[in-house]
């Protein structure tokens, strides 16, 4: 038997047994004829003490222990006279009988501590020691709590789990694909799946009518802390449902996992619509941890312009004028209004400038464009804002929808710097009513917004040949604190919409048959209406975890250049491999 109990679980109560621990060397410490060695394993810390009066065996093997050998104790659990409180086991130690060296261990790179002294790079080489950390270690394990609840949760309401290929076909929607040469078929490729998307709808047309799947996507795009190349989604899809029937379901489901992890209950979650959205806080995905909405001075359409016409020539030329009022901040001081004009400048965000307007104690104005603006032109900016005394009122110009974007940084910086983006603060959130089709310019042509297989909002239809730039589409994200943690919607199943949809799209109709024939082929035997969505279930775990990056959630996270320094992939290909892969 190599262990009675584990490392994390002695106690008080069980003083005078005899046990037998294994695992790690975390922490030795020699003190002339006494020793003692903290024992780590994934549940805990135990304290082995050799005392004064051991056998000079004992205390010699002691002596010689390394850090991370892996060792079995034998021994006694007695009451510790200096207690621990920070440990579990922090009342009790182990008086050692018996003490065997498993595994010696090379002296690690870095120290196997919450607080380690190991950068990021050496961390990931040996990401194996990285996950013996607490911190770590307790990621995973709440990666492994949120999918049993979930896999519960769901199947309670009838979802069957159903696996669907990974070897599958390339599409030209979405992002890039990674792909595999087949050795059996020289030439040609399999892609690996974006999403199981029309293996879902396929069920559908089985009659499976609640599916879902924890399931690993590949999409090869730009990285950053919220997308990892092979990343994992909840992926869901049920029939007979309208889209209340899905964000109903969810946000049960959200619910549950909120209250059985964090102990937090919700109300019905709040829902906006994307030009909303975009109006008031220029993102489809708008943190609502604090308000701060836009107000427009100018914008196009909206009646309203408090800019114009006072020769200051920037808000002249600019098809919007936008703005966010910072509650309280008024005290910036000029440095600090001078970084936030760098902040917005950065190529990243693109801004000519910014103007500011501080409301002081006596409820006067002073900005940065007093020149142009007058006492009351400037009273009429602070009454659209409803700023008060101490407010800041920041304010960005130019093209609409590029204006809203660079605003939307400022404000999620403000956010940050006034401290009201706690992690600890959740604030879900649906967004409705998407645009089902967007411009590209490079490519001259309509792209889904979402995928090709969502359904057009049933009162926009009639748009579809005139105005198709202007139909919605039935499709909903969910956002948490900012973050798009899901995303779906209604699917069309009509074989003729759908062929519509890929000719709208910029398909031939051949080339729509070659693509996507199989799922139009299937809309011909009877598919029911659906819809569904899917979770990115790293970007969840890591909200639940309070963390920015997916990365600590993920037990083998490749790095931003999409690669895993630990077993060093991608890699190269000997020639005979290149060979029979006939490349
Ligand atoms: P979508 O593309 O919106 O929808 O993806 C669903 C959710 O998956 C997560 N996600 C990612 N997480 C980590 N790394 C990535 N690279 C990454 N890309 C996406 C996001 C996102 O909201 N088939 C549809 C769903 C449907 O219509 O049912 C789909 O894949 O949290």
């Amino acid at each position: 038997m190599f262990r009675s109990h584990t490392c994390g679980e002695l106690r008080i109560s069980d003083a005078g047994k005899q046990i037998i621990l294994s695992g790690w060397v975390s922490k030795v410490r020699l003190m002339g004829s006494m020793a003692f060695v903290d024992i780590r394993d994934r549940y805990g810390i135990t304290q082995l003490s050799f005392n004064e009066g051991y056998s000079k065996e004992l205390l010699e093997k002691a002596a010689e222990l390394g850090r991370e050998y892996v060792i079995q104790a034998e021994g006694k659990v007695a009451e510790r006279e200096s207690k621990n409180a920070q440990l579990s086991t922090g009342d009790i130690e182990i008086i050692v009988t018996g003490l065997t060296v498993l595994n010696k261990s090379k002296t690690p790179p870095f120290t196997i501590e919450n607080d380690t002294d190991g950068g990021d790079d050496i961390r990931m080489q040996y990401r194996y020691l990285d996950l013996r950390r607490d911190v770590v270690r307790a990621n995973l394990e709440l990666r492994h709590r949120m999918a049993q609840k979930v896999r519960n949760y769901l199947s309670e309401y009838n979802f069957m789990e159903v696996e669907t290929p990974v070897l599958i076909k390339s599409t030209p929607e979405g992002a890039r694909d990674f792909v595999v040469p087949s050795r059996m078929n020289p030439g040609q490729w399999y892609a690996l799946p974006q999403s199981p998307q029309t293996f879902k709808q396929l069920l559908m047309v089985s009659g499976f009518d609640r599916y879902f799947q924890i399931v690993k996507c590949f999409r090869d795009e730009d990285l950053r802390a919220d997308r990892q190349p092979e990343f994992t989604q909840v992926d869901c899809e049920m029939s007979f449902v309208e889209q209340e029937d899905i964000l109903q379901q969810f946000e049960g489901l959200m619910k549950h996992l909120f209250a059985t992890e964090k102990g937090l209950e919700f109300g019905d979650f709040p829902r906006m619509t994307y030009a909303d959205a975009m109006r008031l806080y220029g993102s489809d995905k708008p943190d609502i941890r604090f308000g701060m909405p836009f107000v427009e001075l100018k914008a196009p359409g909206n009646g309203v312009d408090l800019v114009s016409g006072k020769d200051f020539v920037v808000f002249d030329s600019v098809e919007a004028v936008i703005g966010i009022c910072a509650k309280g901040a008024a005290n910036y001081t000029r440095k600090q209004l001078d970084g936030l004009t760098e902040f917005v400048k950065r190529p990243q965000i693109g801004a000519k400038g910014l103007v500011w307007c501080r409301i002081e104690e006596d409820g006067t104005a002073k900005s940065s464009v007093d020149k142009f603006y007058d006492a009351e032109a400037l009273q009429a900016w602070k009454h659209a804002f409803g700023a008060e005394p101490g407010d800041l009122i920041l304010v960005l110009a130019g093209d609409i929808h590029k204006t809203r974007k660079q605003l939307n940084e400022l404000r999620l910086l403000m956010g940050t710097e006034l401290g009201l983006r706690s992690s600890d603060d959740f604030k879900p959130l649906w967004v409705l009513d998407f645009p089902l089709l967007e411009w590209d310019e490079e490519s001259e042509r309509f792209h889904a917004m979402h995928h090709p297989f969502t359904s057009p909002l049933p009162q926009d239809l009639h748009l579809m040949d005139t105005e198709p730039g202007a139909v919605r589409a039935n499709a909903y994200d969910l956002v948490i604190n900012g973050v798009e943690v899901g995303g779906g919607s209604i699917r069309i199943f009509d074989r003729a919409l759908q062929a519509k949809m890929f000719d709208l799209l910029g398909f031939t109709p051949e080339q729509a048959q070659a693509q996507f024939g199989f799922l139009m082929n299937a809309f011909e035997y009877g598919a029911p209406p659906h819809g569904g969505i899917a979770l990115g279930f790293d970007r969840l775990c890591s909200l639940f975890g309070g963390a920015e990056t997916i990365r600590d959630f993920i037990a083998f996270p490749k790095n931003n250049s999409g690669r895993d320094v630990m077993i060093d992939a991608p890699s190269v290909l000997d020639s005979t491999q290149l060979k029979e892969l006939g490349l």
